[in-house]
C-alpha cells in the first residue's frame, strides 16, 4: 500500500471544496491521501468549522499579523512544516504567494478555478465570465506559479451558459463541478498520475 500525501487545505470563506475534498478522499483506506491540516487567513472561515467537524486540526495565520508578505509565506511554511504536508491544495483561499513559497513548493501546489484558464482569471470568474456573455465557461484544476491563476493547467471541465442563465444557476452549476473534479483530479496527483516537468 503507498504511503499517504499528508496534504493541506488552504481556505479562506465557506469550504464547500473542503467538504468535498473531505468527503471523498479522507479517511479512505484505499486513497493515499489524508488531510492534516486546514489553514485559513481569516478566523471566521466557515472551512474552519468543517474541518473540525472531521476532526481535521486547523490553523489560522492572519496577514495583519506579518510585517510583510514574504514573513506571512514564510509562517504558513513554517505551519504547514509542523503538520508535514506535502501536498498544498489551495481551496478559495484569497492570498497569493510569493515566488520563494512557489518554489519551495513547486510541483506539490495546486488550485482550483471558477472559469476555463487563461480567460477570466481573478476573484469573480464566474461573473466575469458571465457578464461578457460566453456560452461557454468552466472549470480549471492548475498547478500553482508565481503568477495569478496561472501554472500548468491539470483539468478542465466545460460548463455551458444556457440562454436563460442566470449568474446564481451559474454559479451552482460551476460549483457542482468544482466538488466533482477537484476531488478526482487530487486524487490522480496523490496516487502519482500527475506530475508536472
Ligand atoms: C471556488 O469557486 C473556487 O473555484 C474559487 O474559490 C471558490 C471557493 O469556494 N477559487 P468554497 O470556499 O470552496 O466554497
Amino acid at each position: 500500500m503507498q504511503p499517504k500525501v499528508k496534504a493541506a487545505v488552504l481556505a479562506s470563506g465557506s469550504g464547500s471544496n473542503l467538504q468535498a475534498i473531505l468527503d471523498e478522499l479522507h479517511g479512505d483506506p484505499e486513497i493515499p491521501l489524508e488531510v492534516v491540516l486546514v489553514l485559513s487567513d481569516v478566523n471566521s472561515a466557515y472551512a474552519l468549522t468543517r474541518a473540525a467537524a472531521a476532526g481535521v486540526p486547523t490553523q489560522v495565520v492572519r496577514p495583519r499579523d506579518h510585517a510583510t508578505r514574504e514573513e506571512f509565506d514564510r509562517e504558513v511554511a513554517a505551519v504547514l512544516d509542523q503538520h508535514g504536508a506535502d501536498l498544498v491544495i489551495l481551496a478559495g483561499f484569497m492570498r497569493v504567494f510569493r515566488a520563494e513559497f512557489v518554489r519551495r513548493y513547486a510541483g506539490r501546489i495546486v488550485n482550483i478555478h471558477p472559469a476555463l484558464l487563461p480567460s477570466f482569471p481573478g476573484a469573480h470568474g464566474i461573473r466575469d465570465a458571465f457578464d461578457y456573455g460566453v456560452k461557454v465557461t468552466g472549470v480549471t484544476v492548475h498547478f500553482v506559479d508565481e503568477g495569478v491563476d496561472t501554472g500548468p493547467v491539470i483539468a478542465q471541465c466545460a460548463v455551458a451558459v444556457d440562454p436563460d442563465e442566470s449568474l446564481a444557476s451559474l454559479e451552482a452549476k460551476i460549483h457542482a463541478v468544482e466538488h466533482e473534479i477537484y476531488p478526482e483530479t487530487i486524487r490522480a496527483v496523490a496516487e502519482g498520475r500527475v506530475t508536472v516537468a
